[in-house]
């Protein structure tokens, strides 16, 4: 089997990126690309590969690259990569904008690649457990959802992620996606969407650092989404439970260990268990993007796919202005 030869630009998120081709025998990683040398070259060292600077050297001499950088530079690297014919892994969100989502769908349709958005959490093991066992009705049919996001991240004014328009929006668009593409993908289109967000804890960002969303899906069923980059507390980073007729599914990710149960009264049923290696964490997601690539099958996470998490966001975020005013009478 011929490799696939990759590249990743951006080495933060991107790093765990490209472990995942370094550790893949379907990919020859070539190059780690960031705009600090220091830390591509530690990386290039650590994984035996070239690097530089300038991420579109890096693109010459590959077939496929992991765009890992902030999401205001999806749209123009994701647009230079399409049309240099190579399949792109995008980091999430596609991008900033439908408008922009579209262009690259377009785009990557048109030269005939791969694009695919990483939404993690869709291909880790646990999740997809929680995905067959609702498809099977394996605990009765879902009723209502929660979900609780709960993060810090330490005051940093200066950065892209405080910038509301570089973000593309908050917390909910920024980490709060990864959550509302897995809903959608267990419990079908939402039909309603609400939400509010606000900035307090979180002043040094311009969107929203703490958001509530709420959807009501085709089928009923009613979900909420807590996410906040503004929770000092230890608790699960995310904690996903799903009600049903006949239990609670509880999905949970915290330090490592991916846990997923479900609960009927006091007894507790264990579907998945794992401690995720820090390294590997990528791995089962860049080998599904080798894998589109090798056969054309289309990634679970196409652009259309992630098209639907993000026009909900943007459905909530429309609404964030608009609340039914209320005014509580004694009388
Ligand atoms: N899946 C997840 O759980 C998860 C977690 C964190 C971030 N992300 C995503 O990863 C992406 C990057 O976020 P991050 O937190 O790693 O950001 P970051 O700012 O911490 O890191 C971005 C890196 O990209 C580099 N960079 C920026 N512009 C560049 C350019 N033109 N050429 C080369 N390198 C460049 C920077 O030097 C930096 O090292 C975003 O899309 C974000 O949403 C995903």
């Amino acid at each position: 089997m011929t490799k696939i030869r990759t590249a990743v630009v951006g080495l933060n998120m991107g790093l765990g990126h490209a472990r995942a081709y370094a550790l893949s025998d379907k990919a020859d990683l070539r190059w780690v690309v960031d705009l600090d040398e220091e830390k591509a070259a530690k990386v290039a060292e650590q994984l035996g590969c070239g690097y530089t600077t300038d991420w579109e050297k890096a693109l010459d001499d590959v077939e496929a690259i992991s765009i890992a950088t902030p999401h205001h530079l999806h749209l123009p690297m994701g647009l230079k990569a399409i049309a240099a014919g190579k399949h792109v892994l995008m980091e999430k969100p596609l991008a900033n904008s439908e408008e922009q989502a579209w262009e690259l769908i377009r785009a990557a349709e048109a030269q005939h690649v791969v694009l695919m958005v990483a939404y993690i959490v869709r291909y880790f093991p646990a999740a997809q457990r929680l995905i067959e066992a609702i498809a099977n009705e394996e605990y009765g049919k879902p009723l209502n959802a929660n979900c609780f996001l709960e993060g810090y991240l330490p005051p940093a004014p200066d950065s892209w992620f405080a910038n509301k328009e570089k973000l593309g929006g908050g917390v909910l668009f920024s980490h709060g996606c990864h959550y509302i593409d897995l809903l959608q993908a267990v419990l079908g289109n939402p039909v309603e969407v609400a939400g509010l967000g606000t900035r307090l804890g979180t002043e040094w960002m311009e969107g929203e650092g703490t958001h509530h969303g709420i959807m009501k899906f085709e089928s009923g069923v009613l979900a909420h989404i807590t996410s906040s980059w503004g929770i000092k507390h230890k608790n699960p980073p995310a904690l996903l439970q799903i009600h049903t007729t006949e239990g609670c599914y509880e999905l949970s990710f915290r330090s490592g260990l991916h846990k997923l149960v479900v609960r009927k009264g006091t007894e507790v049923i264990a579907l998945y268990e794992d401690q995720l290696d820090p390294n590997r964490i990528c791995l089962a997601e860049v080998e599904h993007f080798l894998d589109c690539i090798r056969s054309g099958h289309k990634p679970l996470t196409d652009g259309y796919e992630a098209m639907k998490s993000h026009q909900i966001i943007w459905s909530m975020y429309r609404h964030q202005g608009t609340p039914i005013n209320l005014k509580i009478t004694s009388q």
